[in-house]
């Protein structure tokens, strides 16, 4: 296959130059935390070696315990020798981006800290040519979102016209409809919408990128891509871990609001969006939140045919045992958080009508992958009929977001000396179609809001609306009062309740490759 490459490492959307970032000071807010030694550092690390950040670059590391600038750059090296994706670490070009990382303690929830804060803002050696452009990435706990913004605004540190004051927001935002509400509200009161940056790291994916160009850079599939030929959409995301020391976070959250609220509906909402005027932000993102918008809100009646819940029992995993879900540490013995669920939406536009997507997550599940396959309908068989072949198999896509990047198209071929057809798959992988360095999610993400292009993150009325659905969901639930959940083997694909919730239709969850083996 021929392929004809830009130069680019990490090109934004829509342009083939490097993106050209300007002197910033990235301030992370947990900075002694696991989100910062395992993605954060990492990432600024690979945008250093692959010459992407500017030479007026500083970083300042905010957190409670006491440190030195030189024992929080010795943590940070030995997280990065940890968790930098690429290896041997570049020991040159780390002690350079060293040299401009700060150390600053202080309490998230004083408001005297962050004053003292922009004072050493203005005192850092490089701030002479970095000039007022800060980034602010909130890699704290979810309850000080808030409090961060507005100590940040009450020490003269929020959006301002004529600089460039920008926040980064992790996930999770909100826990439901009403807070997310309120922290939009909370976020907008001290930043502008367009300096606010909600972290999915799904969206930082090249293999989600690639859905747009996918879907609308080709003339062979978008005339197909509607309600006369596709018979279903399903959509994985399978993780083959346990809650694996997080039952405390876990146990709270469950797998509607950790998984089905952001990165499926990310993967969903790319699918299914109607082709965007443009590819700025703003086009894309109407687009997005106008395919949540098509679903209206779900009774109770048909969520509880369409949404099946459960909870992972005990048992092994590449040889590895798992604890049932109920006895993993800080978990109550009588939980009720599912760790698995399948959904079956429907999108009321002209597009969409009657089509089902199914959207699927869990954990301790058979393997560990995020695909999506797009089940074309049934071709008549009339003509192979007399050979006794009169159920050809349905055309399918996967697209592979992880591992193993890539797609492949599943077409019927006659088979050699045989008057029937079976289903053969051609394949395009990452890989080895492309020579290309494969940046790391979080890499794209900070260049994008260190440049202020906005695609890549969610916008408050996405993920309001996206909470809409996932709490009709849950109310739904709540009503039900039941006190145990279906059970399922771990190292299954999840309970025989998500397999029925297809075969109603006629239809079956395609085994993904890993587990096809
Ligand atoms: N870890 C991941 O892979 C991951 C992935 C996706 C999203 N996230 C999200 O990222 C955020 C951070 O997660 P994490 O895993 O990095 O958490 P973590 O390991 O618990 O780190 C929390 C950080 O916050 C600091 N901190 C806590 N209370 C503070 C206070 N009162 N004042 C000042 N600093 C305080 C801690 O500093 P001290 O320890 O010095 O007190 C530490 O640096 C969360 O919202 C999480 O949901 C994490």
């Amino acid at each position: 296959m021929s392929i004809s490459h830009s130069d680019s490492v990490c090109p934004p959307m829509i342009s083939s130059a490097p993106p050209r970032v300007p002197p910033t000071v990235a301030v992370i807010f947990g900075a002694t935390g696991d989100l910062t030694h395992r993605k954060i550092i990492p990432a600024f690390y690979h945008l250093a070696k692959n010459n992407l950040l500017p030479e007026d670059f500083a970083i300042i590391g905010f957190a409670r315990r006491p440190k030195s600038d030189d024992e929080f750059r010795q943590d940070l090296g030995e997280a990065l020798q940890k968790f930098s994706h690429t290896q041997p670490v570049d020991d040159a070009v780390w002690k350079k981006l060293a040299a401009h990382i700060y150390y600053f303690q202080g309490e998230l929830d004083d408001p005297e800290a962050y004053k003292s804060l922009a004072e050493k803002l203005k005192k850092l050696p490089e701030s002479p040519k970095i000039g007022e452009n800060y980034l602010f990435y909130l890699a704290t706990s979810p309850n000080f979102f808030g409090t961060c913004a507005q100590n940040l605004a009450a020490a003269g540190l929020a959006s301002k016209p004529g600089t460039r004051h920008r926040l980064i927001v992790e996930k999770p935002f909100g826990e439901d409809l009403k807070s997310a509400e309120e922290l939009n509200r909370t976020l907008q009161s001290a930043f502008a919408e367009k300096d606010i940056f909600r972290i999915d790291h799904y969206l930082g994916k090249e293999t989600v990128q690639n859905l747009i160009y996918f879907r609308f850079a080709n003339a062979i599939y978008e005339p197909l891509w509607n309600r006369r030929y596709i018979d279903h959409v399903q959509i994985t995301v399978a993780e083959q871990v346990g809650v694996e020391g997080r039952g405390g976070y876990y146990d709270h959250a469950g797998a509607a609001r950790d998984m089905l609220q952001n990165h499926l509906f990310q993967l969903f909402t790319l699918t299914a969006m109607e082709p965007p005027a443009s590819l700025d932000a703003e086009s894309i993102r109407d687009e997005k939140v106008k395919v949540l918008r098509s679903i209206p809100t779900p009774s109770s009646d048909f969520l509880q045919k369409n949404v099946v819940r459960a909870q992972y029992g005990g048992g092994y995993i590449g040889g590895k045992g798992i604890p049932a879900y109920r006895q993993e540490e800080k978990v109550a013995h009588d939980s009720l958080t599912e760790t698995f669920i399948a959904a079956q939406l429907e999108i009321d536009n002209w597009r969409w009508s009657g089509v089902p997507f199914y959207l699927r997550t869990g954990k301790a599940l058979a393997a560990q992958f995020t695909e999506i396959n797009i089940v074309f309908k049934r071709p008549p068989s009339v003509l192979f009929a007399a050979s006794g072949d009169d159920r050809l198999r349905r055309n399918s896509l996967r697209i592979r977001i992880q591992p193993n990047e890539g797609i492949s198209i599943n077409f019927n071929a006659k088979v050699p000396s045989k008057a029937e057809a079976e289903l053969v798959e051609m394949d395009f992988l990452y890989k080895s179609g492309f020579a290309h360095y494969l940046p790391e999610a979080y890499e794209r993400l900070l260049v994008d809001a260190l440049i202020g292009e906005s695609t890549l993150f969610t916008r408050s009325d996405e993920v309001e609306q996206a909470w809409r659905l996932v709490d009709s969901i849950r109310d739904m639930w709540t009503k039900q009062s039941v006190r145990d959940l279906p059970l399922y083997a771990c190292g299954s694909m999840g309970p025989v309740e998500s397999d029925m919730l297809l075969e109603r239709g006629g239809r079956h969850w395609i085994r993904p490759k890993e587990i096809c083996k």
